[in-house]
């Protein structure tokens, strides 16, 4: 793993195999014998160009490497996060190991110190764990060097490294193929997670559900050979008495094959990523058990496998929530919001006043706002004001989309409370409708992750595959809780 640290050190003595310095649009760098570089035009300063300067006079690093930052007025943390991991991708790709990014003046501020080492550990990721020999192709230390810095910069970089490696943790986990990764096997992971950052673990299983009346959840699970669970993972802060407990409910699909109503052979492979909701919530609590928020916050990952087989229910089956209300499977392959229906409203039973939850929940979503944007949507707007201002806060992009009461007439059932799909017209919103059924009154936001979990092909400062969204929004939403 990359190490990261905090040098404080002035410029010269900034000892690494490169040292990372932001230059950007009409403001000339003339250190490091770049202003020939600018007046010639090879040195620009727009955004991800990058100039690599071997054996600069007078510095301890080995190389500079003079990274465009774009014009200063739109740079931002968010901007500079993805500046420090496409740096990381670039100089790791020369086999340089050791990294460090230079903060001076304007830029020595604790959001950027914290951006900078998540960027480092984001760009530093791989995908590719299980090919065998690909250990060379890191990067091995990473340092953010802020000559005028204080402790309080210090801290921001410990906090950037608790955030960029638990997002990584959660990509690590999406990123697992369907057979090495089980329902069971993720509850083992939370409990790992538990164990380590001192977090308390729960896990139930298909008979507890059963005693629970949790039918929707149960009814996905059933086709499958692989046991379901329920994840419960618990973060209670010291001081007692929080009118607060915010619950984080991520869809746990473990593959979704789409069930009786199967899903076509191409691209199928990719719905190993469907439980990308339940890994960023089991990241986001290994984040907060260690940066500690004053809120209450328990997750809840319900985990099972969708499979088609003699077992497997069917299209016109009728279950029963735990709610009690009656759900007609149209569609074996919006199990997504079968089993969220059963985790909300555990969550609520355990006394969550606030729920969030993310799921791979439709393709709809994806057609709507393409791989840009999470949906976002709200049965209670200050919740939602909460939500949208820790994304924009941390980058990840968010699009509020509409809830109108009429939406549920399309989920209208003859045989049942409800229908688990409705029809072609706003599938992202319908699928939204459904979980509202669920989560009654508790203010509630869902995330609909489909298009944003995962990448197809990769960036200059993310590699292809699982992306971690939205862990990063919802550690800060727990920690700005006021
Ligand atoms: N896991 C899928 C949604 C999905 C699609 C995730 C594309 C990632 C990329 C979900 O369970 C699903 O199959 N949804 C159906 C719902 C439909 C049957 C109403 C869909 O979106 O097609
Ligand atoms: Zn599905
Ligand atoms: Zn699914």
């Amino acid at each position: 793993m990359m190490q990261i640290s905090f040098e404080s050190k002035p410029l010269e003595q900034i000892a690494a195999g490169a040292l990372i310095v932001p230059v950007f649009e009409g403001k000339k760098e003339t250190r490091f014998g770049a202003a020939e570089l600018a007046d010639d035009g090879e040195v620009a300063g727009k955004a991800l160009e990058f100039t690599l300067l071997h054996k600069p006079a007078g510095l301890a690093a080995q190389r500079v490497l003079l990274a465009g930052a774009g014009k200063p007025e739109k740079f931002n943390s968010g901007e500079l996060r993805k500046l420090a991991a496409a740096a990381v991708r670039h100089l790791k790709g020369k086999s340089i190991k050791s990294i460090a990014l230079l903060l001076e003046g304007e830029l020595a501020t604790a959001d950027y110190a914290s951006a900078a080492a998540e960027g480092a550990l984001l760009g530093n990721y791989e995908p590719d764990s299980l090919k065998t020999g690909n250990d060379k192709k890191f990067a091995d230390a990473f340092a953010v060097a802020a000559p005028d810095g204080d402790a309080a910069l210090a801290a921001a970089v410990e906090r950037g490294r608790i955030l960029g490696e638990s997002q990584n943790f959660a990509r690590d986990l999406a990123n697992q193929p369907a057979n090495l990764l089980t329902p069971l096997k993720l509850a083992e992971a939370a409990r790992q997670v538990g164990e380590a950052f001192g977090l308390s673990c729960e896990v139930l299983d298909r008979e507890a559900m059963q005693k629970l009346g949790m039918g929707a959840l149960l009814g996905v699970a059933q086709g499958s050979a692989e046991p379901p669970c329920l994840i419960v993972l618990r973060y209670w802060p010291a001081a007692e008495g929080s009118a607060i407990h915010l619950g984080l409910v991520g869809k746990g699909v473990t593959f979704d094959t789409g069930g009786i109503s199967i899903k076509p052979a191409d691209g199928m492979e990719k719905m190993k990523y469907d439980m990308s909701g339940g890994a960023a919530m089991i990241g986001a609590m290994r984040a907060i058990a260690q940066l500690k928020p004053a809120i209450p916050v328990t997750a809840f990952i319900p985990a099972v496998e969708n499979m088609p087989g003699s077992r497997a229910q069917r299209p016109g089956d009728i279950v029963t929530a735990m709610s009690g209300k009656t759900i007609e499977v149209i569609n074996t392959d919006a199990e997504g919001r079968l089993i969220l229906a059963d985790a909300l409203t555990y969550a609520r039973r355990q006394g969550c006043t606030h729920l969030v939850d993310a799921a791979t929940l439709t393709g709809a979503i994806v057609v709507a706002l393409g791989h840009l944007h999470v949906g976002l949507f709200s049965s209670d707007d200050a919740l939602r004001d909460r939500v949208l201002a820790a994304s924009k806060a941390e980058a990840e992009r968010m699009w509020p989309m509409p809830l109108d009461d009429d939406y549920v007439e399309y989920l209208k059932s003859a045989f049942a409370d409800l229908a688990n799909v409705g029809g072609r017209w706003g599938g992202a919103v319908t699928a939204a409708k459904f979980l509202q059924e669920f989560a009654g009154e508790t203010p509630w936001v869902h995330l609909d992750i489909a298009g944003t979990a995962y990448l197809d092909d990769s960036k200059p400062y993310m590699a292809k595959g699982p992306t971690g969204l939205p862990v990063r929004t919802l550690v800060r939403l727990a920690m700005d809780w006021r």
